[in-house]
């Protein structure tokens, strides 16, 4: 008997529940444009004060959480709401658990960006940075991010397979951790629907909300976009992952040093010295399981490296991976406490954050969603190849004029303010600081801009693949690229 003869057919593929799939991958693109134009005005105020137009609600102290919320948890959120459905689905070899409470987590999701954005540019706020929402918003966030834990580990549970992919550990630990984050640190007593205070006070407050800060870091923006890296780059490379055993090396050394470093947050404060010191040399640490995860990651292309040529998803997938080395390497710099001594309270800062929001959290969100787009509206590739290509080089130019211009900015800035005379008088004036800032800001300014320019070129072309009809050619042509 023939090989074909005694071969079991193959089955049939499941048919997977990607409703709130599609929903989520068009609101990354939403509130993408409108999370980053935030920035840019933001970054325009920094320049011209008189764009807040003497209105409360167009105050830079106002907007400024509005675009840290709006592009962490509105843009970044839906990027891992819909790539963690999607993933589960397809390395479990299952249909989501409970697809209708997947939907629920759409909605409500939206519902808690929407009632933030309405509630902070009102100045309604707990003034916890990254946790500013008051306490109904909170308690709705914890039911939906329930939900998204049943969704996820009920569909692990029900799994065909009985492996666990890799990219669900980082997927699973990301909801996992933000669920106890999100609880202890919002626990308030309420004095009106919307106001409360902080359930700890001074330090313990200052550290509580650190230790929630900085694990937002490592697990938001870190955590679950591993997850997508750990799938979507062997994908697009069409390679299994560099090395599996690193894999699991980097998941465990990464979850559990992360814990540890929040100190870093608060040098030279009313925290006791010695938790100052664990948190730098933790984040030292962390920089060994970092470097592994993203040698993995890029490692993956060895022998497929022509792909890079022409393939601009590809590109956004590498050159992400490239800025989280690079803003993984300055963060334990940073940490060092005579660094700190410098850094915090300048641009630098600035300058870090970005190289990991724009470099490494938007282009790999913006990669994985352009490789989502044709698979969810069963389409054979995106509208206009050529338009990754230029959105690619607008997120590339954007994220370096932006974050060289606020380090050289932050550098400066840390320097004139430690300057002294001989006498120990200081050499420079605050305002004489600020002045020397301006130009930074203007190139900030561009870099910004540039970037959300290619936001606007996804958007098109995301619509423009989702509603132009297939022709008999191109419909066989996605069967094949979708098979
Ligand atoms: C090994 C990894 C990292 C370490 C050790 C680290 C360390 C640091 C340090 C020392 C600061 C300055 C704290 C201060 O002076 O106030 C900082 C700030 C920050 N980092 Fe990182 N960083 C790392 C990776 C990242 C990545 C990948 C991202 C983004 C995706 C990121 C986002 C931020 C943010 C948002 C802040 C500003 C927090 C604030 O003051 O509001 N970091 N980080
Ligand atoms: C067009 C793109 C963007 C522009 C122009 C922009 C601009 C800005 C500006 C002007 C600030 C305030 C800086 C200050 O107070 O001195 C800021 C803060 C911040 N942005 Fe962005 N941003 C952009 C994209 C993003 C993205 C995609 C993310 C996250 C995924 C992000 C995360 C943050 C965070 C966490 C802060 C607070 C940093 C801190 O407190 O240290 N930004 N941004």
């Amino acid at each position: 008997m023939s090989a074909e003869a005694t071969a079991a057919p193959p089955s049939a593929p499941p048919v997977y529940e990607d409703a709130a799939v599609r929903g989520f991958a068009i609101m990354t693109v939403v509130w993408g444009i409108v999370g980053m134009s935030v920035g840019v005005l933001l970054a325009a105020q920094l320049m011209f004060p008189v764009l807040n137009f003497d209105t409360p609600w167009l105050s830079y102290g106002r907007l400024r959480p509005l675009h840290t919320n709006a592009v962490i948890f509105a843009f970044g959120g839906s990027a891992l709401f819909a790539t963690s459905y999607w993933v589960v689905q397809r390395t479990c070899r299952t249909a989501l658990f409970l697809p209708k409470l997947a939907s629920f987590t759409f909605w409500g999701w939206q519902a808690v960006i929407v009632a933030a954005a309405i509630t902070l540019p009102m100045g309604i706020t707990q003034s916890k940075e990254y946790a500013e929402l008051e306490w109904p918003i909170d308690l709705l966030i914890a039911v939906v991010w329930v939900a998204y834990a049943v969704v996820f580990f009920g569909t692990i549970a029900i799994r065909k397979v009985s492996h666990i992919y890799v990219a669900n550990w980082f997927y699973g630990s990301f909801i996992l951790t933000v669920a106890v984050l999100h609880i202890v640190n919002s626990a308030a007593v309420p004095f009106s629907l919307t106001k409360s205070y902080s359930a700890y006070a001074g330090s313990v407050d200052a550290m509580v909300q650190w230790w929630y800060g900085h694990n937002a870091v490592g697990f938001f923006l870190t955590a679950g976009f591993l997850g997508i890296m750990y799938y979507f780059v062997p994908k697009q490379a069409g390679r299994p992952i560099y090395s599996y055993r690193l894999s699991i090396v980097h998941f465990w050394a990464l979850i559990s040093i992360y814990m540890w470093a929040g100190p870093h947050h608060l040098h030279y404060t009313a925290l006791p010295d010695w938790a100052q010191s664990l948190g730098m040399v933790f984040s030292l640490v962390l920089l060994a399981p970092s470097w592994g995860g993203m040698i993995n990651g890029m490692m993956t292309l060895s022998g497929a490296w022509h792909k890079l040529r022409d393939d601009p998803i590809l590109k956004f997938l590498i050159v992400s991976l490239s800025f989280y080395g690079m803003s993984t390497f300055e963060g334990p710099m940073m940490s060092i406490k005579t660094v700190n001594a410098l850094s915090h309270y300048t641009d630098w800062t600035i300058g870090h954050v970005h190289s990991g929001a724009l470099g490494w959290v938007a282009m790999i969100s913006i990669g994985a969603i352009y490789m989502l787009i044709p698979r969810l509206w069963n389409k054979p590739q995106m509208y206009s190849v050529p338009a990754i290509n230029l959105h690619f080089w607008l997120s590339t130019i954007g994220t370096v004029l932006y974050i060289a211009a606020m380090w050289i900015a932050g550098v400066m800035q840390g320097l004139m303010w430690r300057a002294v005379e001989a006498d120990g008088t200081l050499t420079y004036t605050f305002i004489e600081s600020l002045k020397a800032t301006y130009p930074y800001y203007g190139v900030r300014l561009l870099g910004g801009a540039i970037f959300l320019s290619g936001m606007f070129v996804m958007a098109w072309n995301v619509w423009k693949t989702i509603v132009t009809p297939l022709t008999d050619e191109t419909r066989i042509t996605a069967r094949e690229a979708l098979a």
